[in-house]
């Protein structure tokens, strides 16, 4: 395998102290700082689009966020590295049922820095692996996947009362937890705040990963509750021909021009042709 060669940092904001990344980390991606916490976790999201901001082609075979990125390894990375650095990753349903292997783990995306990703997890203090979070309104979710099995990470679904009654009918693997969380006024729709709850609550988290879907992302920016962006835009145009859906990194919630949701550009980085961006967003301040 080649080796990876580092990002070139073209632009940079100063945002707090340096996290202890371990050398070869260090080397790749360079320095990362989060600003101080305000009394609640600092949530961060992360997604790879194309230049015409598609996020998923949509077809059969063809879902994975690799799709987008080409199966990108600086992508592959950062996602590590984002993964490493956080108490919890959330993800919706659609994008577990997209990826039904998948663990939520840095060592899973980017296995050749699996042992930079434990040493950083060490420095930090936090748990082996981070809480995998699983975002279901209905809950018919099979839970013979790997990420419920393995027992190699722990888990959270998180869903509505009536979620909770379905899958309680399921055997409940040991490492897997269920929470019902309130929802909005009388919708499925679970409330996001609620949801950043929960996960505080079966793991006191300082940093939350959000890695999507498109749904669940635009639940997150509806609620103002995304602090920082991060963006890998991929050197593609996948195009959209009208028969199937190809969404953006937001769906199901509109913003513009009524109330469009500006972020600050505070990163920039680039992996060959690949740009990785960094914006911050206004996230209401909220306490538990
Ligand atoms: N390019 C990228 O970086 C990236 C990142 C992530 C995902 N993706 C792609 O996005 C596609 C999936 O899109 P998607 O919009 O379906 O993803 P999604 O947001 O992960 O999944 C939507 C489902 O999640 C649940 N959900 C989300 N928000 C909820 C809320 N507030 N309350 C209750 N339930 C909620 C619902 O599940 P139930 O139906 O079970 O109730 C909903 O049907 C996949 O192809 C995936 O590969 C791309």
């Amino acid at each position: 395998m080649n080796v990876l060669a580092p990002l070139e940092t073209l632009f940079t904001v100063e945002r707090g102290s340096d996290l202890p990344l371990p050398p070869d980390l260090l080397t790749l991606f360079g320095h990362l700082q989060f600003p101080p916490r305000q009394g609640r976790p600092y949530v961060i999201g992360n997604f790879v689009t194309t230049l015409d901001g598609v996020v998923t082609l949509n077809e059969p075979g063809h879902v994975s966020g690799g799709d987008i990125s080409g199966f990108n390894r600086h992508d592959q990375m950062v996602m590590g590295l984002l993964r490493a650095t956080a108490d919890a990753v959330i993800v919706g349903a659609g994008t577990l049922r997209s990826a039904p292997k998948h663990l939520w783990t840095a060592e899973y995306i980017y296995p050749p820095l699996s042992h930079a990703y434990r040493q950083l997890r060490t420095s930090l203090g936090k748990p082996v692996q981070p809480l995998n979070v699983i975002v279901s309104a209905h809950a018919n979710i099979n839970l013979d996947l790997p990420v419920f099995q393995s027992g190699q990470v722990p888990v959270v679904i998180v869903t509505t009362p009536d979620g909770l009654q379905r899958i309680r009918e399921q055997h409940l693997p040991r490492s897997v937890q269920v929470l019902p969380v309130r929802t909005i006024h009388s919708t499925d729709s679970l409330d996001v705040r609620a949801i950043l709850e929960a996960v505080n609550h079966v793991q006191r988290s300082e940093m939350i990963l959000v890695e999507g879907g498109p749904q669940l992302m635009g639940d997150f920016f509806a609620e103002q509750s995304i602090d920082e962006l991060f963006l890998t835009l991929a050197p593609q145009i996948a195009g959209r021909d009208g028969h199937i859906d190809r969404p953006g990194l937001v769906s199901g919630k509109r913003f513009a021009p009524e109330h469009p949701l500006w972020g600050t550009l505070i990163g920039v980085k680039r992996g060959g042709s690949h740009l990785f961006l960094r914006y911050a967003f206004e996230a209401v301040a909220f306490a538990f």
